[in-house]
C-alpha cells in the first residue's frame, strides 16, 4: 500500500520497503535536522564516500570481533554493571539498559575511561544522552535551537575530556605499529583506531572523526538499550499469559533470542526510514517516485505487513513462522547500503535449524536480557512503568523492576 502525504511518498508494504532500501538513487534524509551530531557520519554519506568509509569500518565489524565481545568481554561488563542493582534488589531498566549498552558502545567506538570510576561513567553517560537527543532532534518536543547549542558544547567538552586522550593513546600505538614494534592483532579493535589508521586516505577532518565516534557511541548504545527494555517488557507479559514458557526464559537462550527478534520487529528503533530521490525511480510494484521526492519507509507498518507476517502480525509471538528469505526482525536493521553494521553484534545471527548453541552468536541484547531473567527480574507493583514525555516517540521514561525475587 502506498499513500502520498504532504509531498512525501509513504511506503508501508514489506516488498516496497525492501525494494526502496536497495535503490542507489535514494539518498539518506532521516537525520537532516540532527546535523549537529550527524553531519558527514557514515549513515549520512552516499555513493563512493559511503562505500570507502564503510569498507574501512567493516574491517573491525567481523565475526571474530563479535565473538570476542559476546564471549569474553560482555559477560564481565554485565556482572559488574548489575552488581549494585542486585544488591539494592531493584533497578530502573531504562537507566540500566543505557548504562550496560554504553559500556559496550564505548569499547566498540574506542572511548577510553582511564579513571574507571562510577563518576567518570556517569559523565560519559550524560554526554551520550545529549548526543542521542542531537541525532533525534527532529522528534524533540523542546526548543530545538537551545538544544542544538547545548549539544554542540557537549561535543566539544566530551572531546577534551574523553576523545582527545583516547586518540593520543591510539596514535602512539599506531606509531609503534608502523615502526614494526606492534602486530596488527595488538591494535585495539575499535572505530577510533580504524578511523585514525585511514585518516589520510579517507580525508577525515578532526570534526568528522569526533562526530563519527559520537555517532557510534549513540548508535550502539541507544538502539540496543531500547531493545533491552522493550524485550523484557514483552517477555514479562508473554510469560504471564504463557506460564509454561517461564523455564525457557531462564534456560533456553535460543528462545530468548527469538523474543529479542520479535521485539525488534514490532519496535524498530526508528519507526521510519527516510530517503530523498536523486533521480526518477520506478519500484517493482509500479510505484513511481519523481526526482526530488521524499520517501518515507513506514517500518512500523512494514514489519506488521500481514502479507508477510500473517494475520496476527500485530501480536508478539516468538513462535511465529516466517516465509523463506524474511528475517524474524523484519526490516528493523534496514537493508541495502546502510544496513546496520552492528546487527550481528546486537541481535546475533539468525539460527539455522541445526544451529549449535555452543558456537552460536546470540547478540548482546540477548545475553543482557538473559542475565536479567536469571537475576529474577519482575515488575514492581508499587511503581508502574511510565512513557517518556520529552519525545513524540514511544520510549519508556522509567521502568522500575525488582531483582533477585
Ligand atoms: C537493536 C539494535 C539496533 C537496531 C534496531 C539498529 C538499527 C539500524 C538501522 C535501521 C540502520 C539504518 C538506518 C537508515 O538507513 O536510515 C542502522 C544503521 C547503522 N547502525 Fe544500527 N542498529 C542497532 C544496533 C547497532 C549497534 C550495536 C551499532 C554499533 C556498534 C550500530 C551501528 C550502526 C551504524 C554505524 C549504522 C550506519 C551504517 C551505514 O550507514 O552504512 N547499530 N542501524
Amino acid at each position: 500500500m502506498t499513500t502520498t502525504e504532504t509531498s512525501a511518498i509513504v511506503l508501508s508494504s514489506f516488498a516496497d520497503a525492501k525494494d526502496a532500501y536497495r535503490q542507489k538513487e535514494l539518498r539518506q534524509s532521516l537525520y537532516d535536522e540532527g546535523e549537529v551530531v550527524m553531519a558527514d557520519v557514515l549513515v549520512n554519506l552516499h555513493g563512493a564516500e559511503h562505500r570507502s568509509r564503510r569498507r574501512a569500518e567493516n574491517r573491525m565489524f567481523r565475526r571474530e570481533t563479535f565473538d570476542r565481545y559476546e564471549r569474553d568481554l560482555f559477560p564481565g561488563v554485565i556482572e559488574q554493571t548489575l552488581a549494585p542493582h542486585l544488591e539494592a534488589g531493584r533497578a530502573d531498566l531504562v537507566h540500566l539498559g543505557h548504562e550496560l549498552m554504553l559500556n559496550l558502545a564505548a569499547l566498540t567506538a574506542g572511548v577510553d575511561r582511564p579513571e574507571g570510576t562510577a563518576e567518570e561513567n556517569r559523565r560519559l553517560y550524560d554526554y551520550m544522552m545529549l548526543f542521542i537527543q542531537g541525532a533525534t532532534l527532529a522528534h524533540s518536543t523542546q526548543d530545538k535551537d537551545e538544544q542544538r547549542a547545548l549539544i554542540l558544547q557537549a561535543l566539544v567538552d566530551w572531546d577534551t575530556e574523553f576523545l582527545t586522550p583516547s586518540a593520543q593513546h591510539r596514535r602512539a600505538l599506531l606509531n609503534q605499529h608502523t615502526a614494526g614494534e606492534l602486530d596488527d592483532e595488538d591494535l585495539p579493535k575499535d572505530v577510533l583506531t580504524t578511523l585514525l589508521r585511514h585518516e589520510e586516505e579517507l580525508e577525515l577532518s578532526w570534526e568528522v572523526i569526533r562526530r563519527e565516534v559520537a555517532f557510534f557511541l549513540l548508535a550502539g548504545a541507544h538502539t540496543s538499550a531500547t531493545a533491552f527494555v522493550r524485550s523484557i517488557d514483552h517477555i514479562l507479559s508473554w510469560v504471564q499469559e504463557h506460564p509454561d514458557d517461564a523455564s525457557r526464559v531462564t534456560g533456553d537462550e535460543m528462545f530468548v533470542q527469538r523474543c529479542i527478534h520479535e521485539t525488534v520487529r514490532l519496535n524498530p528503533s526508528s519507526p521510519v526510514g527516510r530517503r530523498r530521490a536523486l533521480a526518477p525511480i520506478s519500484l517493482k510494484s509500479g510505484v513511481e517516485i519523481p526526482e526530488g521526492a521524499t520517501v518515507v519507509i513506514d517500518l512500523q507498518a512494514v514489519n506488521r505487513d500481514p502479507a508477510v507476517f500473517g494475520e496476527d502480525a500485530e501480536a508478539f509471538n516468538p513462535y511465529r513462522e516466517l516465509p523463506a528469505g524474511v528475517a524474524p526482525f523484519g526490516l528493523s536493521f534496514a537493508a541495502g547500503m546502510h544496513v546496520c553494521i552492528g546487527q550481528d553484534l546486537a541481535a546475533g545471527v539468525v539460527p539455522a535449524a541445526d544451529a549449535d548453541p555452543d558456537s552460536h552468536l546470540f547478540g548482546l541484547v540477548t545475553v543482557a536480557v538473559q542475565h536479567m531473567f536469571n537475576a529474577g527480574v519482575a515488575t514492581d507493583p508499587d511503581h508502574p512503568p511510565q512513557r517518556d514525555s520529552n519525545t513524540a516517540r514511544p520510549y519508556w521514561g522509567t521502568y522500575p523492576v525488582l531483582l533477585g525475587g
